[in-house]
């Protein structure tokens, strides 16, 4: 770790919490802190992992506290680059701003010292050259909402796996539609009332997303996601394994 921790990264609002020295931490919206311990398996020495969407870079962090050889963050370069849905893309671009992917990350990664390689990859450009070879374990959290196709994102993930590699998916999940379709995929189309998600879909369809990728998922947990007002949503973590 650095010496001198900059004001600058404890004074600016961001997306996670992220603990930059003892007693430091990030002032995030979003806490994976508690919920990292649970999902993540508790070492990862030796392996290649990949944190998708990396945003402000928690995971990927996480991964590299894990041990991880090497530890490859993708995200896109613009806020604008993103698959939002159309008649949202101007207004989103518009206010991206501060919230461009990449300032809060850079400023981690230089506070502690992070070994971490960022790639600027949409996840449809996902592949293993791009990342100079595949990886042992993924993890991509929060992303499949955005995405119009969630099952070709994971398709290009699940090729970038080495055989009986691991991802970690974490996703909202509507809590109505799986209560009343437990055995059913469903999934809430939220163009006509969100500004960024396309997405949000019940326990079952979170799951068979990962199956039609070609994923044998196992239900990891199900949480409320440590985050402030309208983002603590319920959440499904799945740790699906490369068939
Ligand atoms: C809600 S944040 C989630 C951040 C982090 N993965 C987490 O679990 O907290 C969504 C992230 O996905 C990225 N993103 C959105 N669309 C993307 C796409 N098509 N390909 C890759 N990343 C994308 C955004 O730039 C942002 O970093």
């Amino acid at each position: 770790m650095s010496d001198a921790l900059p004001d600058e990264a404890l004074s600016k609002g961001w997306y996670h919490a992220i603990d930059l020295a003892p007693g430091s931490t990030t002032r995030g919206s979003v806490d994976l802190r508690a919920i990292a311990s649970k999902v993540l398996p508790e070492r990862l020495d030796g392996l290649r992992a990949l944190d998708v969407g990396t945003f402000d870079g928690f995971w990927a962090f996480a991964l590299e506290a894990r041990g991880a050889a090497h530890v490859i963050a993708t995200d896109l370069d613009r806020f604008h680059h993103a698959t939002w849905p159309p008649r949202q893309r101007e207004a989103n671009a518009k206010e991206a701003g501060e919230n461009e992917p990449g300032a809060r990350f850079g400023l981690a990664h230089r506070v502690l010292d992070s070994k971490v390689e960022r790639v600027i990859t949409g996840i449809d450009e996902i592949d293993a050259d791009r990342l100079g070879g595949p990886v042992d374990f993924a993890v991509i959290g929060d992303l499949l909402l955005h995405l119009r196709d969630p099952v070709g994102g994971l398709e290009r993930v699940h090729a970038a796996l080495n055989p009986g590699g691991r991802l970690l998916s974490l996703e909202q999940v509507s809590v109505p539609l799986t209560l009343r379709f437990p055995l059913t995929a469903v999934a809430d189309l939220e163009t006509g009332y969100t500004r960024m998600n396309w997405w949000e879909p019940n326990l079952r369809a979170h799951r068979d997303w990962l199956r039609t990728a070609g994923f044998e998922p196992r239900l990891k947990r199900i949480y409320k996601l440590a985050a402030a007002g309208a983002q603590a949503k319920w959440h499904s973590a799945w740790i699906a394994t490369k068939r």
